[in-house]
């Protein structure tokens, strides 16, 4: 195969600041040794998160010009509502100022008090929202998404048995709905298959339950369904998107990832009184129904951003720019999740730091020790991203220990990556004599935003 290379060039550049490991050992102390605490500027690549990081095109700055400001009936809001049921398939949008607005909304609409949420997989803010609203959330995604080292191509994947088991034991009048993530954040940016979509649709339609999708990353899952499903591979990324969500109700999404802007938010359903209910709601906690928090320039680069994103060339590249570094690392066995998905690539914190006990933080400290080695700032995807039980209040003790490389879309070069993958190296090789860390202040909601540390 010949190699490929992004179907863009760069037009504007951003410097960037390298600092000394004095600077960095102030800066992490300061910060708690929690990297969320950390001031950009001291960051050298910037790996926390493919949220907001994104890119714009020189097309999407130019829709930027073209914002209408108007409090009621934003010209730019019409155009997104059309690109969204255009290319997601959905009948009614809502727009909100970013994923977890749309969270919220769907959440306090969607859920009775005592009522179960099954889902592939927790999310942070999604299911704090569920819970919010009275939710009990169930995971009923596959055994082999909680194995960083099983190869399934489609890791994302409900487990049908443990779902259905949850609706026979608890009525299907005490379960809102199927709340349904494309590539698994928190597997690893694992996908979920179509005929894995199409069995969860046709088991709800036999109990009468409604299924959300969590649209964040569903470009990505569109890639591995047209590269690894059979029947996909001469699909385009647009179709599959498309099919994909006709098995669903409705949908919400955090634009700041696929749609490729900077903020921006959107819930889309198909039926019309659950609609008239949402955007009742909007009004209430985001703004006005036709622009949800949003500027309406935000709006029209958002639509863009959509149209963009479904092109195949663009997607190819970009996931094969994260595969490009879990290659690198994988060559010189450093532990990852296997395989590699669409967002980011995940250290496996437990195989990096055997002698380190979940307790002690080890995807934390590992964050930590990369920052300190080299500036790239890296994420908790652990036992502190997961919290607390609000029953017992102990934590939870998540299966998957991982430390987050996210790649923001057409940021970085390829001769970042390889300065990622050596920095990680480093890391490696002096891990025998790291320590880990405890856990000194600790906030009610949502905790590995603002939590701090102390090394032990
Ligand atoms: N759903 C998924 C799957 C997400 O990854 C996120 C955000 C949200 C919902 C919430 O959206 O941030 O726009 O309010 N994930 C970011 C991350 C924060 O770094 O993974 P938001």
């Amino acid at each position: 195969r010949r190699s490929w290379a992004e179907p863009w060039k760069i037009k504007m550049v951003e410097p960037l600041r390298v600092t000394t490991r004095e600077e960095r050992e102030r800066a992490l102390a300061e910060a708690g040794y929690n990297t969320f605490l950390l001031r950009s500027e001291d960051v050298y690549i910037d790996l926390l998160t493919d949220s907001g990081t994104n890119a714009m095109s020189d097309r999407q700055w130019a829709a930027i010009m073209l914002g209408d400001e108007a409090y009621a009936g934003s010209r730019n809001f019409y155009r997104l509502e059309a690109t969204i049921q255009q290319y997601y398939g959905y009948r009614y949008v809502v727009p909100t100022h970013q994923g977890r607005g749309a969270e919220h909304l769907i959440s306090r609409a969607a859920i009775r008090p005592g009522q179960y949420v099954p889902g592939n997989m927790y999310f942070t803010t999604t299911r704090l929202h569920q819970e919010l609203a009275g939710g009990i959330f169930v995971d009923v995604i596959i055994d082999e998404a909680h194995d960083p080292q099983s190869l399934h191509p489609f890791k994302g994947n409900v487990d049908l048995d443990k779902l259905e088991a949850l609706i026979r034991r608890e009525g299907a009048q005490n379960i809102a709905y199927v709340s349904l993530a494309g590539t698994v954040n928190m597997a690893g940016g694992q996908p979920v298959s179509m005929a894995n979509v199409r069995a969860v649709r046709s088991l709800c339609d036999r109990y009468g339950v409604r299924i959300f999708l969590d649209a964040t990353r569903m470009i990505e899952n569109a890639f591995f369904i047209q590269e690894r499903e059979e029947g996909y591979a001469n699909r385009s990324i647009a179709e599959i998107l498309k099919e994909f969500c006709s098995y669903t109700d409705g949908a919400w999404m955090s634009a700041k990832k696929d749609a490729l802007v900077n903020i921006g938010g959107w819930l889309a359903v198909n039926d019309a009184e659950l609609f008239d209910e949402l955007r009742n709601l909007v009004v209430v906690y985001e703004g006005l129904h036709t622009y949800g928090g949003l500027a309406g320039r935000d709006m029209e680069a958002m639509a863009v951003g959509i149209e963009e994103s479904v092109q195949d060339d663009y997607i190819r590249a970009r996931i094969g720019q994260v595969r490009y570094l879990g290659e690198l690392l994988t060559d010189w066995d450093i532990p990852i999740v296997q395989p590699v998905g669409g967002h980011a690539i995940f250290l496996d914190a437990r195989r990096f730091y055997p002698h380190i006990p979940q307790r002690e933080f080890p995807a934390q400290t590992l964050a930590a020790e990369l920052y300190l080695d080299s500036g790239i700032r890296s994420m908790e995807r652990g036992i502190a991203s997961a919290g607390r039980d609000p029953k017992t209040g102990d934590h939870y003790y998540p299966k998957l220990e991982l430390t987050r490389l996210t790649i923001p879309r057409r940021v970085y070069t390829q001769a970042h990556m390889d300065v990622v993958a050596e920095a990680v190296k480093a890391v490696y090789d002096a891990r025998a004599q790291t320590r880990g860390l405890r856990m000194v202040y600790e906030p009610k909601y949502l905790r590995f935003f603002q939590a701090r540390f102390e090394r032990l």
